[in-house]
């Protein structure tokens, strides 16, 4: 018989908890559970933010500073926590043309730290954040989780590998893992390196927008409150462990009209388009059918695209003072090395 699954009055360990999705996340489950205690281990990298965890109490969450690929620190964090869900990687795709070796690092090793220390504790419920870039390019059809995995980037290739290494805990020493597929989030807190940040804070300040190669590039855009409580149903649900979930709201949309939305949405010009060379290996598309996880648990995404998206433009322009500190740090010289000498392939004309 399956064991009951409940979070209520228990500690649950969110690693990455300081970044976009993982803080999304420990504020929407402390909202909806205010008896668990969650512990985040996070090494606040540059996209790990203190701030995105302000106004949570010390009786609601311990913070631990600390990388998943050191034992101690994962050990220490993990004290007394029967679930665990590890957010924490290395997590843009143009950085990890830059530097795969920290991919590789976080994203594979990182995850074996982690399972080791949670076999060793006995844990309820391990949930593998993994990506639906996992699939590689997909031109045509969904993939269902049963697809072959065909990463083309080195994150992408790391993310496949910590994927499949938490499946391989799962097989060989039964640690009861479940592993999660989702495609693009877009919400408040995301760092301004992804599409949907940057541009609207770049059309803010009347900086051009580059769109890599011709703009037609399509992802599946899901808020991230919606991954989120697909990711809280998959928590306790009973009898999925070694099971994958793939995450999508079936929202398919370009590059270019993600951009034409955002700028009408902000009253901004079209003229701030700029066509520019195009990201190496550069995914043409991803889709992938969530059917199973709405078989199986019943659950749906809430959030409407057109709605979400206007709520994270609103959230964008009434939240300047958690953006602007991050553009003027690290990020200047990220964005100094990815855009500044890249070259312009095309304007659009007033
Ligand atoms: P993010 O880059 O915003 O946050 C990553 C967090 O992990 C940061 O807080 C960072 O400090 C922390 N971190 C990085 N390396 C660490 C290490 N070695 N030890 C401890 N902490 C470390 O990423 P995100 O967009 O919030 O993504 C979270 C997870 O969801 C990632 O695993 C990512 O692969 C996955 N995912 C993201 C999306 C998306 O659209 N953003 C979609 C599907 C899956
Ligand atoms: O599919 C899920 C994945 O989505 C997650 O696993 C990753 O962590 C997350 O970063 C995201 O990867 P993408 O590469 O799809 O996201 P990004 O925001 O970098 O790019 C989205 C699309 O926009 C992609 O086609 C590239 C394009 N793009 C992006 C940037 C940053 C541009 O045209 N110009 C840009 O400056």
């Amino acid at each position: 018989m399956n064991e009951p699954l409940s979070i209520a009055g228990r500690r649950v360990l969110v690693t990455g908890g300081a970044g976009f999705i993982g803080s999304n996340f420990v504020h929407r489950l402390l909202a909806k559970h205010p008896d668990a205690h969650v512990v985040v281990l996070d090494a606040l990298t540059y996209a790990g933010r203190r701030e995105n965890l302000h106004g949570l109490r010390d009786t609601q969450m311990t913070f631990v500073h600390g990388d998943i690929r050191d034992p101690e620190a994962v050990a220490t964090a993990m004290q007394g926590c029967d679930y665990v869900l590890n957010f924490a990687a290395e997590s843009h795709v143009d950085r990890s043309i830059e530097t795969p070796g920290d991919f590789i690092q976080t994203d594979v090793y990182g995850v074996f730290v982690l399972a080791e220390e949670a076999r060793r504790v006995g844990v309820k419920r391990f949930i593998q954040v993994s990506t639906d870039e996992v699939y590689g390019e997909v031109l045509e059809g969904h993939s269902t989780e049963d697809w072959a995995l065909n990463p083309r980037s080195p994150y992408a290739a790391s993310k496949a590998g910590g994927d499949r290494l938490a499946y391989a805990y799962w097989c060989t020493y039964g640690l009861p893992v479940v592993v999660t597929r989702c495609s693009n989030n877009y919400g408040p807190r995301q760092y301004p390196e992804k599409l949907v940040p940057l541009f609207v804070t770049n059309a803010i300040d009347g900086e051009m927008l580059p769109v890599y190669g011709n703009g037609k590039n399509t992802r599946d855009w899901l808020h991230v409150d919606d991954h989120c409580d697909a990711l809280l149903t998959l928590l306790e649900f009973p009898g999925i462990e070694g099971e994958t979930f793939n995450i999508g709201a079936q929202h398919e949309l370009d590059v270019l009209t993600i951009t034409g939305t955002l700028l009408e949405l902000l009253n901004k010009p079209k003229t701030l388009i700029r066509y520019v060379e195009d990201r190496p290996g550069h995914d043409r598309r991803y889709a992938v059918d969530s059917s199973k996880l709405t078989r199986v648990t019943g659950f749906t995404p809430k959030i409407d695209f057109k709605t979400g998206i206007r709520q994270t433009v609103e959230w964008f322009q009434a939240n300047e003072s958690w953006w602007r500190p991050i553009k003027q740090g690290e990020f200047r010289e990220y964005y100094e090395r990815m855009y500044g000498q890249r070259k312009v392939l095309g304007e659009v004309k007033a």
